[in-house]
């Protein structure tokens, strides 16, 4: 792990710094036509208009968060706690290992892994200049690159590999906030390091669409192969000559595009250069037959595993460290009846894909490896909206009983029977903050509870407690000692 710096010092704000490593491709031998099972549209990225502010709604405050921030309120728990459940139950399952890296790293870890052309190196980066130490920092905008940071600070080459880890935790990006693109966002990410085999890929797919399959969010795959840098060079210049006869058709995004980051022109979402995309040269065509052969043994492994997905041969993603498979999370809701969750289909919910070179041009050792991020933020707000009218697994922790009390000396020992209990895993609702015992009595029916402790004075004294029933009304006085058999045993007889 890096260094700690000392704590005291002061950071301030600067533009990013632009000093990336531009992977160098050389040209090779023309191989033409891929097969290709199935072939869609990309779906354009929605227009949402909508600005964030604290938990999603506008807020005039004057301490609201800054832009593209967002405070996390306790009643958004369920669906976080949900979601680490299931991104935990699927690391697990198959085998992924926790890795925690720092926020802050060195801005040029990004700088030169990521791409100087890409939108997160060229605008998106928090980078803070610090005041006694030389080095721009930053905080990350992604963690692939802290990931294999770590394992090669960390010497994990020395484990039997590959070596399988996962993380969750925020991500900064300083773009223009929007419905779900945030400044500050979370991400659970799983990546595979240390070996080049197809069925990683397949394996990190089959993560992604389990994880939004067991949250019941029905997903799709889109998936390409952006073959090696040489491969890809052969085929921008390709594309370059294709897009420069029709440069004057082009937006201006495109024009630029065509100078800086040619791969990016497919990613245009323009009206005026849809039909020129749709008639560009695809880069399946110009792969090598062994990064075909490749890309065809992960579509394999995806048939026999029957995850869905779509070929999709605009898809580049933004990031230069990736080699070979790319793929792309997006609900699959275009035939929703729901007209809102129809647009939310056209929202990536994750992307991952291979990244090969980036171990080897770190620290100079071949380090091929696969991985894939999940947007959490992303994923919450499109669950939410499927939920209103689909069933879905997030609920409420429920509780077992509630605990409700009368009178000042009933609260304290209330709290104590009630953290007395703590060991015997009984869940208890209690509200000690309030006197009445019908506006405690009415939170116990809105916990949807069976039964009600109720300790007044007279039990106090008597070291009793009252059990109601609170679908009858029944009350049943009983020892305080045996509070936690006798509710057990009415609850396992429900
Ligand atoms: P990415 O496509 O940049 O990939 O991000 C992955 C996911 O993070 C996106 O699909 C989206 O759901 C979410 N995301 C990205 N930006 C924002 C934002 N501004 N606000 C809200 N959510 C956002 C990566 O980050 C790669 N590191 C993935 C990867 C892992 N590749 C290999 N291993």
């Amino acid at each position: 792990m890096p260094t700690k710096k000392k704590e005291d010092k002061k950071i301030k704000p600067v533009k990013a710094v632009k000093k990336p490593t531009v992977v160098k491709a050389k040209p090779v031998k023309v191989v033409k036509s891929v097969k290709v099972a199935k072939f869609v549209k990309r779906p354009n990225k929605p227009e949402v208009k909508k600005e964030v502010g604290v938990d999603e709604e506008r807020n005039s405050s004057p301490w609201k968060p800054l832009r593209g921030m967002r405070d996390i309120l306790p009643k958004q728990e369920k669906y976080w706690q949900t979601l680490y459940d299931n991104a935990k139950a699927m690391a697990t399952y198959f085998h992924f290992g926790r890795i925690e890296t720092p926020i802050l790293e060195e801005a040029k870890l990004f700088l030169r892994t990521l791409g100087k052309n890409t939108d997160i190196v060229s605008k998106e980066m928090y980078v803070f200049e610090q005041q006694e130490e030389s080095g721009k920092i930053c905080l990350r905008p992604e963690a692939t690159a802290s990931v294999m940071r770590a394992y090669i600070a960390n010497g994990l080459w020395n484990q039997s590999q590959p070596v399988k880890m996962w993380y969750w935790g925020p991500m900064f990006r300083h773009d223009r906030p929007q419905a779900g693109r945030y400044r500050q966002f979370y991400q659970v990410g799983y990546e595979i390091i240390g070996a080049n085999d197809p069925i990683m890929d397949a394996e990190l797919i089959l993560v992604a669409y389990n994880f939004y399959k067991d949250l019941g969010l029905p997903v799709t795959i889109q998936i390409n192969s952006i073959g090696l840098p040489e491969e890809r060079e052969r085929y921008a210049n390709e594309l370059v000559s294709y897009y420069r006869t029709k440069r004057s058709y082009l937006c201006e995004s495109c024009r630029q595009r065509l100078i800086k980051n040619p791969l990016r022109l497919l990613d245009c979402k323009e009206d005026q250069c849809q039909p020129i995309k749709d008639g560009a040269p695809q880069i399946l065509d110009w792969l090598t037959e062994s990064s075909k052969s490749y890309f065809m043994k992960v579509l394999e492994y995806l048939d026999d595993l029957e995850v869905p997905y779509v070929l999709q041969p605009n898809l580049v993603r933004g990031l230069d460290y990736y080699t070979h498979t790319v793929f792309e999370v997006f609900p699959a809701l275009e035939n929703d009846d729901d007209k809102n969750l129809q647009q939310l289909s056209q929202i990536a919910l994750g992307g991952g894909g291979r990244y090969d070179l980036l171990g080897k041009e770190m620290a100079g050792r071949e380090t091929p490896a696969s991985g894939m991020a999940l947007g959490v933020d992303r994923s919450i707000m499109v669950l939410k909206e499927y939920a209103k009218n689909h069933e879905i697994k997030i609920s409420e922790p429920k509780m077992d009983i509630f605990f409700a009390q009368l009178g000042e000396r009933a609260k304290g020992q209330a709290l104590k029977l009630i953290n007395n209990l703590k060991q015997s895993g009984l869940k208890i609702g209690f509200n000690l903050y309030k006197n009445s015992l019908k506006t405690q009595l009415e939170s116990a029916n809105a916990m949807a509870v069976p039964y009600a402790l109720i300790l007044g004075q007279k039990e106090m004294q008597d070291g009793t407690i009252i059990i109601r029933d609170m679908e009858s009304g029944i009350q049943e006085i009983v020892d305080q000692k045996k509070i936690e058999v006798l509710i057990k045993k009415r609850l396992s007889s429900l």
